[in-house]
C-alpha cells in the first residue's frame, strides 16, 4: 500500500491505541494533537512521534498529513470532523460519531460533498476474526431465518460513585452514556452480523449514581485512583440501560449495558438464534465462537484462519492457537480504510464502517432515549440521514 500520512488528535486512551494500530498498519503517524501544547509534547515524545501540534489548524495545515483521527471526547468530534473534511482529508472518528442524530445527519451530508475523501466511523468490534466469522455464516443462511439476537455489553470502570470521567457528563458525552459508548458498539455489530435494521424499541434506563464525586483535574478513561480533592455533580446520563428490539423482518433483541457491574471489565455478549443453528460470542473470550445445533453436539470454534471463511480468515492474521483481540481490530479496521484509501476508487462500497453507519446508531440512542422519556415503544422510521 502507498504509504499516507496520518495525525491523531486526541491524546488519551484512544490516542494511543490508534497511534500504535496505524503503525502496525503500516500508516506513517505524522503527529498528534492534545487539549494543549504541553500534552501534544508529552504525548509525542511518549510515541515517538516526529510533531506535536499546538493547534488543529497546525494540524490541518500539515502537507504530510492525508488522514485524521479523531480521539477526543464525543463533543467535540462534530466540529474537528467538518474541519478536517474542509481541510480535504480523509477522516476516522470514533464513535459516537456526534451528539445527537441531527448532527450526525449533517455529516452525513456533508461526507456526501467530499467525494474523494474518506469518512469512517471506528466501530472496530466488527474485526474481531470471530465475528467476522458470525456474519459470514449468518449472511450465507448456516443459522436460517434469524428469530432473535440477545445480548449485553458490562462494564465495572464507572461502579462506584467516586468513578469519574467526561463521559458521565452530558454536555461533555451526549445524553446517553452508557448506550452511546457501549450499547452502540452492540446495536453496530448485531447489524454487521446480521443485516437487520430496527423498526421499533422500547428502552428503560437508569442512573445508579445521580451523584459523582469529581476529581479536580482531568482524569483520562480507564485510570483508577482516589482524587485527594472532589467535588460533588449531578449526573443525567444513565449507568444502566435495558432495550427491547424489533427488527425488520420480525426478529426480536434484547440489549442490556451496565457500566456498574462489578467484575464485568469490557465484556460484550451475543447470541444470535436462528431456524436451524445458534451462535454466541463474548468479547472477553473473543477468540472462541459457540455454535448451537439440535441435533447433534454442539461446537466451540476457536480462531485458526485454516478453519475460517475467506471473509474472517483475512482479518485473522496469526495462526490458530495465537490470540488476537482488542488492538488487533484497529489494525484491521485501519487496514480496510488505507486500502480503500490506496485503491482510489470512491464510488466503490466502502468495506468500513461509514458516517451513514454512525448515524444509524446516533437515530437508535435517539429513539431509546425518546422511548424511555415516553415510557414505550418508539418507531424509527427509514434510514435515511
Ligand atoms: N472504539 C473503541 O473501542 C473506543 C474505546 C474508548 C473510547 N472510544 C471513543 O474515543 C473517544 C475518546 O475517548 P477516550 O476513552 O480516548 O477518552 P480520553 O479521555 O482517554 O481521551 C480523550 C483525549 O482528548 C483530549 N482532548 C480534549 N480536548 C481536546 C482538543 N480540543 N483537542 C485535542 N485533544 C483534546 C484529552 O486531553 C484526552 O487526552 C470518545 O469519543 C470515545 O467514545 C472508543
Amino acid at each position: 500500500m502507498e504509504r499516507i500520512g496520518a495525525a491523531m488528535v486526541g491524546t488519551g486512551f484512544m490516542g494511543r491505541v490508534h497511534v500504535e494500530a496505524l503503525r502496525r498498519a503500516g500508516v506513517d503517524v505524522r503527529g498528534i494533537l492534545g487539549s494543549s501544547p504541553d500534552k501534544s509534547r508529552a504525548a509525542a515524545k511518549q510515541l515517538g512521534l516526529p510533531r506535536a501540534y499546538t493547534s488543529l489548524g497546525e494540524l490541518l495545515a500539515d502537507r504530510e498529513v492525508q488522514s485524521v483521527h479523531i480521539g477526543t471526547p464525543n463533543k467535540l468530534h462534530g466540529a474537528q470532523v467538518r474541519a478536517a473534511l474542509a481541510a480535504g482529508k480523509h477522516v476516522l472518528c470514533e464513535k459516537p460519531l456526534a451528539l445527537t442524530s441531527a448532527e450526525s445527519s449533517d455529516l452525513v451530508a456533508l461526507a456526501r460533498k467530499h467525494p474523494q475523501q474518506a469518512a469512517g466511523v471506528n466501530y472496530n468490534m466488527r474485526y474481531y476474526p470471530l465475528c467476522l466469522e458470525a456474519r459470514a455464516r449468518v449472511r450465507g443462511g448456516a443459522l436460517g431465518r434469524v428469530f432473535h439476537i440477545a445480548g449485553s455489553y458490562v462494564q465495572d470502570w464507572l461502579l462506584r460513585e467516586t468513578d469519574y470521567n467526561w463521559r458521565v457528563l452530558e454536555a461533555e458525552g451526549g445524553a446517553l452514556r452508557a448506550v452511546a459508548d457501549i450499547g452502540t458498539h452492540w446495536l453496530d455489530l448485531v447489524h454487521a452480523i446480521t443485516g437487520l435494521e430496527v423498526e421499533e424499541l422500547c428502552a428503560d434506563l437508569h442512573t445508579v449514581h445521580p451523584v459523582r464525586k469529581r476529581p479536580k483535574g482531568e482524569v483520562e478513561t480507564f485510570k483508577r485512583g482516589q482524587a485527594a480533592e472532589t467535588e460533588a455533580v449531578a449526573i443525567g446520563t444513565e449507568d444502566y440501560g435495558a432495550v427491547l428490539l424489533r427488527f425488520a423482518g420480525g426478529a426480536r433483541g434484547t440489549l442490556w449495558v451496565s457500566q456498574v457491574t462489578a467484575g464485568r471489565k469490557n465484556c460484550l455478549r451475543l447470541e444470535v438464534a436462528g431456524e436451524h443453528r445458534a451462535l454466541s460470542w463474548e468479547s472477553e473470550r473473543p477468540n472462541e465462537l459457540w455454535l448451537g445445533a439440535r441435533d447433534e453436539p454442539n461446537a466451540l470454534l476457536l480462531k485458526d484462519p485454516a478453519l475460517l471463511s475467506p471473509l474472517a480468515a483475512r482479518s485473522a492474521e496469526q495462526p490458530g492457537g495465537h490470540n488476537e483481540g482488542y488492538a488487533d481490530t484497529f489494525k484491521q479496521l485501519f487496514r480496510d480504510f488505507y486500502g480503500y484509501i490506496a485503491a482510489g476508487d470512491f464510488s466503490a462500497p466502502p468495506p468500513f464502517p461509514t458516517f451513514a453507519d454512525g448515524h444509524r446508531e446516533m437515530r437508535l440512542c435517539d429513539a431509546i432515549l425518546a422511548s424511555h422519556r415516553q415510557g414505550g415503544w418508539v418507531q424509527l422510521n427509514g434510514g435515511e440521514a
